[in-house]
Order: C-alpha cells, then sequence, then structure tokens
C-alpha cells in the first residue's frame, strides 16, 4: 500500500522532533499503522537544519503553510505552529479541504475546539491532539477511551512542566525564580510567552480541554479559573513542608452536585502523596474514577521527542481511521457530540477547598482570638495554628493557618474583616489546599 502523505507545519522544537521520531521509527510505526508514513510537504517561517534529523525525507519544504493545508497530495495536516492565529485559520481550511488535522496546540483546542470540532464533525475528519495536554503522557487516550467505563469524579494534575521545574528548583535549591526561568526558556520547555506558564494561562488550557472529557461538556476557558505561582514565597514552601505539605501548581477539575469546578492554582497537598513527589519537569494527572478508583499518569509534559511521541502516536490513529466509518470513531470529547451537557461551571466563590493562611500579626493578648473569632462567625473550622517566634526588635509575628473545607465566598469574607483588623499588616498569603484522598 502507499504511504500516507502528511504535511508538516512548523519546524520548531515539536516539529523537528516529530520529523526525527517518524524517520527514526519509521519501520515499526508503518508496522503499526499498516501503511508507511511519508512527510510530503512541510511549512517553516525559519528552521535551524543542523538540530532536525531526518530532514532530508521530507518530500519539499517551503514556507508557506496555507499551501501545505491546500496540498491535495496531503491527506493529514500535523499543526505544530502554536498559537490562535493564524492556526485557527489553518486548522478549519484543512478541514474544509476534507483533510485530518493533527495538532500539538492547546490554546488553539482550548479556546477554538467547539468550532473547530464542529467543523470536522460536518466534514467527517478527525482533528486529534494528544500531544495538547501533558505532552507525552497519553491522558487524553487514557479519558477518552481506558476510562470509558467511568463517571470520572475529578482530576488533579500538574500540566505545566515550567512551573513545576521552577517551584522544585526554588524548594531543593533555594534558586532564583529568574533564573529557574532562563533555565526552562533555553531547555525549551517554556512557552513562547513565559508567562502563559508562571500565570496558569497554560495549564488552565489544558484543564479546560480535560475537563470537557471527563464531563463532557463543551470546552469553556474562559470559565476555567487561573492563579500563577508568581506570588509563592519562599518561606510558604518552608512553612508547608513544617506542617507536611507541598505546593504544587495543579489542575483540579471535579464534579460536584451543583456543577463543575476547573481551576489552576498552587495548592497544598499532603507530601506523601505520589503526585506531590513528581519534581521538575515532568507532568502528572491523577484520575478518580467511580470503577477504577484513583489512577495516576505520569512522564515528561513537554521537550521534542516527548512531545513528538504523542503526534506521531495521533498520526498512528488517524491513519487507523482513515478508512472507517466518520459515525463510528472515537468522539473528539470523549462523548458524542449531541450528548455534551449543560452542567455549569462552578464560579471560584461557590467552590469549597481548605485553606493554607499567613498572616502577619501583632504579637500581643487576644489577637489570635479575634481572628479565631471571625473565622468562627464565618462558619471557617480551624485545623491547624502555627505562631513563629518575633524577629529579634520585632513586634508582629508569621502566623500559619490552616482551615478545614469551606466554600471561597466565606474566605473571601473572612480575610476582607481580618485584614481590616488594626493588629493585621500588609498582605494575607492564601494558597489553597486539597488532601487528593482516593
Ligand atoms: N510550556 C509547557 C510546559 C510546554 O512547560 O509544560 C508543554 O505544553
Amino acid at each position: 500500500m502507499e504511504p500516507v502523505n502528511i504535511g508538516l507545519l512548523g519546524l520548531g522544537t515539536v516539529g523537528g522532533g516529530t520529523v526525527t521520531v517518524l524517520t527514526r521509527n519509521a519501520a515499526e510505526i508503518a508496522r503499526r499503522a499498516g501503511r508507511g508514513i511519508r512527510i510530503a510537504h512541510a511549512a517553516a517561517r525559519q528552521y535551524d537544519p543542523e538540530r532536525i534529523s531526518g530532514l532530508d525525507s521530507i518530500g519539499r519544504i517551503g514556507d508557506d503553510a496555507f499551501a501545505v493545508v491546500d496540498d491535495p497530495d496531503v491527506a493529514i495536516v500535523v499543526e505544530l505552529i502554536g498559537g490562535y492565529s493564524p492556526a485557527r485559520e489553518l486548522v478549519l481550511r484543512a478541514i474544509a479541504n476534507g483533510k485530518h488535522v493533527v495538532t500539538a496546540n492547546k490554546a488553539l483546542i482550548a479556546l477554538h475546539g467547539n468550532e473547530i470540532f464542529a467543523a470536522a464533525q460536518e466534514q467527517g475528519v478527525v482533528v486529534a491532539f494528544e500531544a495538547a495536554v501533558a505532552g507525552g503522557i497519553p491522558i487524553i487516550k487514557a479519558l477518552r477511551e481506558g476510562l470509558a467505563a467511568n463517571h470520572i469524579e475529578w482530576i488533579a494534575g500538574i500540566i505545566n512542566g515550567t512551573g513545576n521545574f521552577i517551584l522544585t528548583e526554588m524548594r531543593d535549591k533555594g534558586r532564583d525564580f529568574a533564573d529557574v526561568l532562563a533555565e526552562a526558556q533555553a531547555l525549551g520547555y517554556a512557552e513562547a510567552d513565559p508567562t502563559f506558564d508562571v500565570e496558569g494561562i497554560d495549564a488552565a488550557h489544558k484543564l479546560t480541554i480535560l475537563g470537557s472529557l471527563a464531563f463532557g461538556i463543551p470546552l469553556q476557558f474562559e470559565r476555567t479559573f487561573t492563579e500563577g505561582i508568581s506570588r509563592i514565597e519562599a518561606q510558604d514552601v518552608a512553612y508547608a513542608a513544617e506542617l507536611g505539605y507541598r505546593i504544587k501548581h495543579l489542575g483540579i477539575a471535579r464534579r460536584t452536585p451543583d456543577g463543575i469546578e476547573l481551576r489552576v492554582h498552587p495548592t497544598l497537598i499532603p507530601h506523601r502523596r505520589l503526585i506531590a513527589n513528581v519534581d521538575g519537569v515532568m507532568n502528572a494527572v491523577l484520575v478518580k474514577g467511580d470503577a477504577v478508583g484513583p489512577t495516576l499518569y505520569y512522564g515528561a509534559g513537554a521537550g521534542a521527542l516527548p512531545t513528538a511521541s504523542a503526534v506521531v502516536a495521533d498520526i498512528v490513529d488517524v491513519v487507523r481511521a482513515l478508512t472507517t466509518d466518520p459515525h463510528n470513531r472515537v468522539p473528539h470529547l470523549a462523548f458524542q457530540p449531541t450528548e455534551l451537557a449543560d452542567t455549569p461551571v462552578l464560579p471560584m466563590a461557590d467552590v469549597e477547598t481548605a485553606y493554607y493562611l499567613r498572616l502577619t500579626a501583632l504579637d500581643r493578648p487576644g489577637v489570635m482570638a479575634r481572628i479565631a473569632g471571625i473565622l468562627g462567625e464565618e462558619g471557617i473550622s480551624i485545623e491547624a495554628i502555627k505562631q513563629k517566634e518575633p524577629a529579634a526588635g520585632e513586634t508582629h509575628v508569621p502566623l500559619i493557618m490552616l482551615t478545614h473545607r469551606v466554600r471561597e465566598a466565606r474566605m473571601d469574607r473572612a480575610l476582607t474583616r481580618i485584614g481590616e483588623l488594626d493588629a493585621v499588616a500588609g498582605h494575607i498569603m492564601r494558597i489553597r489546599m486539597e488532601t487528593l484522598a482516593g
């Protein structure tokens, strides 16, 4: 049988990795797919030929991405440019031309996935996006296929390698935030705009996708709560450790009787949890299904070859599906498109979680009672309190508290009232806390 012709958009980190994997493992990939896979036409504005092995296997390399999606010889377009535009226009045009699409573009899927999947459905083509979430970890396949029997209860994931690398290096080596970020950029892990990593936007793109796959709801990036790691201080990392916790930047999707939580924020988790020990650039996703219980998926969430591993697996899947009836393929968002639910995504004020609080209070009798009183009046139960020694000559002391679970709106009210006390100085640090118990 003739090889399948691929059109490749982008020869950067992931594009280069994809060329390498497709050529290096060509024979084995063909044995799996049932046909050879050939990059017939690639487009890149710029690339470094020295850094890409297998480049000479590509039929033709140009700089016009639209020429690739319009090329009648191309059956599958692999979009590895990233960003919203022109990726959206290219993918929609490829679909309109009747081509299947493989993409690693989480921003594109999180923001424009509903439109893209509707267009693909209409044309009877596949849009595959395994590489969009957690790089080389086959988490989309696991959610869509491996866990299809389950009522998914919650997901908690470390889904941004750069953020995890920064938190790990800060904790283990006391390194400076900017210095670690620069290293992640040099290693090709960070986004083109690294604020996407540290402010949680990249993780929110990925969580939006995971939430839709888990709960069968349309993609709703605009409703995903996002808080980054840039406010985390070394003292919080140290206090969390003293209390038996680690701070991780988690994406959490949870089903509750009132709606669905979609939230990305720094989170204290018990240090004994496996996921609390996922360090460096590695990603991990913990999925709790009602039948299977908790399951954990771990691996490289970024980088050329791990991401290419997911891209090429998608290409193989699409090649296998070329001759199948479009109505009998795995649905894009795991649930049949007509079966997506309108379950509301909860505003953060309605989310219930436990909290770590750090405030700076006057070291005087009655202050702690006043603070505890306000928490009690708002229905917030305290789990632990730690007061540190005042530094020499200091009148104020750091006060660390852990609370039981409470609705965020109540905590907001309590923190406003506590912040207004004369005895409390400066900003109150609040970090959400989860036990992630199976
Ligand atoms: N910037 C992302 C990360 C790359 O650090 O995880 C993979 O999406």
